[in-house]
């Protein structure tokens, strides 16, 4: 099997070696943080997933797989680097541009070349096929076949959809999607659909777009319910029993690399002509103000309440904590006028990766006045909820999640979706 050099040893670089790996392949991965290249050398992982481990574990025992700060010469090149939002929402695609630049002296004539970051549209012909043809490459006559492949795993099951998932492989030409998709059939047990570059830019997009309008509508909902006393939860049930609705769950907001970020490629390139996928992302980024608005709300007559977070990921079992709405809430609890004492619990998280101090989940408990669940990870769906009656000062709990089972015994537990009987907690 091919050589393969995969750049950005990430959520999904690595898993992506991992599997080329395990397929036979020889695989190098590349990543500028040296400690990823120094655990993964030692058959380690620096992130959480499962699964991920032991093909890892096995990639490197059995020289399969390498690690190293540089690329090598390789058939195929994989890039799967970050690429974030700027501070005022646009793209920013220069990690997928200097990627671009590092494989530049390690390819050659043939070489496929495939960027499975996420991409604002345009960004293969306009960024990263210029940056190959001001270095002498003919991409119109296949020097290199040039394709954009985006990934579209879940985290906590990236394992098994990097195999089943259908795949979208977009080419510079038709050549360069037809050699992109050969790679993935050695890997990919799903449907490989073969297109553009710039269709698959957009389709990659548009699924996460759709999600984040889709999530809007349902957190607008949840805001509705509490103006007209009515339970979100039981509207949605039963809308849902139509067999064309799919109404989505109501959170503290929309966090994760994706969904939270993807929409903004496509508005910064059609920012006149796309208000209904800006509403969307204004609603679910106005949610961490509805959720410490209703902390105010149970809190009204407390002076220095103390308040148990329990989840700081952007989602349940998984420790990724980018763009989680959780963090902002604690930072909007932290520096509100009425002084919240926040202690945050989280079992995925570790200490270095977030800018707020983690507790042992008595410690958060204790004494507080309201518990806020802000991530439904199965440790806090499986407990029993006599837990905050046992340490909490006034056993309240706030679910942003719907996880938790209904209000018992002294515990009162009050869904996002469904906060009619919200009153404020005795002094
Ligand atoms: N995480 C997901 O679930 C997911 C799903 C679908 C698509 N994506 C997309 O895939 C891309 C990668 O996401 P991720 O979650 O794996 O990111 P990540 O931050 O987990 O990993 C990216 C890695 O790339 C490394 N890196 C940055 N610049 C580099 C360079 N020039 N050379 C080598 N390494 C470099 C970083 O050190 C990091 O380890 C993004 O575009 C993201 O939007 C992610």
């Amino acid at each position: 099997m091919d050589n393969i050099c995969v750049i950005g040893l990430g959520y999904i670089g690595l898993p992506t070696s991992g599997i080329f790996a395990q397929a036979g392949a020889n695989v190098h991965g590349v990543d500028i943080n040296e400690d990823v290249v120094d655990t993964l050398n030692k058959g380690n992982i620096h992130i959480e997933e499962p699964g991920l481990a032991d093909v890892i574990k096995d990639a490197v025992a059995s020289g399969h797989l390498t690690a190293g700060t540089t690329p090598k010469e390789a058939d195929v090149f994989i890039i799967a680097v970050p690429t974030p939002v700027y501070d005022d929402q646009t793209a920013n695609v220069t990690y997928v541009e200097k990627a671009t630049k590092n494989i530049l002296p390690y390819i050659k004539k043939g070489d496929t070349i495939i960027v499975e970051s996420t991409i604002p549209p345009r960004t293969i012909y306009d960024n990263v096929a210029p940056i190959l043809t001001e270095a002498g490459w003919d991409l119109d006559n296949n020097d290199l076949y040039l394709s954009h492949c985006p990934e579209r795993v879940i985290p906590g099951k990236i394992m098994t959809e990097l195999k089943e998932n259908t795949r979208i492989v977009g080419g510079y030409t038709e050549e360069a999607a037809e050699k992109a998709a050969n790679v993935y059939r050695r890997v990919v047990e799903g449907d490989i659909f073969e297109t553009t570059a710039l269709t698959a830019e957009m389709s990659k997009l548009m699924e996460n777009t759709y999600r984040d309008v889709n999530i809007a509508l349902a957190n607008e909902l949840a805001k509705v319910s509490e103006k007209l006393n009515v339970n979100a939860h039981d509207v949605i049930h039963l809308a849902n029993m139509h067999p064309r609705v799919n109404i989505h769950q109501p959170g503290p907001g929309v966090g994760g690399h994706c969904i939270a970020v993807d929409p903004y490629f496509i508005i910064e390139k059609a920012k006149d002509i796309s208000p209904l996928m800006q509403a969307a992302r204004e609603i679910n980024n106005s949610m961490p103000d509805f959720v410490v608005s209703q902390v105010d709300k149970l809190t009204k007559n407390i002076s220095n309440p103390k308040v148990a977070v329990l989840g700081l990921t952007y989602k349940g079992n998984v420790d990724d904590v980018r763009e989680s709405p959780a963090i902002d809430i604690v930072f909007k609890l932290t520096n509100n006028k009425k002084h919240y004492d926040v202690y945050c619990h989280d079992p995925h998280v570790k200490q270095q990766h977030v800018p707020l101090r983690l507790h042992d989940m008595e410690e958060a408990l204790k004494q507080a006045d309201v518990a806020l669940v802000l991530a439904d990870h199965n440790e806090y769906k499986e407990m029993d909820p006599s837990v905050f009656a046992d340490h909490m000062k006034t056993p309240v709990v706030l679910d942003t999640r719907n996880c938790l089972p209904a209000s018992t015994g002294k515990t009162l537990i009050h869904p996002i979706g469904n906060l009619s009987g919200l009153e404020p907690i005795d002094a």
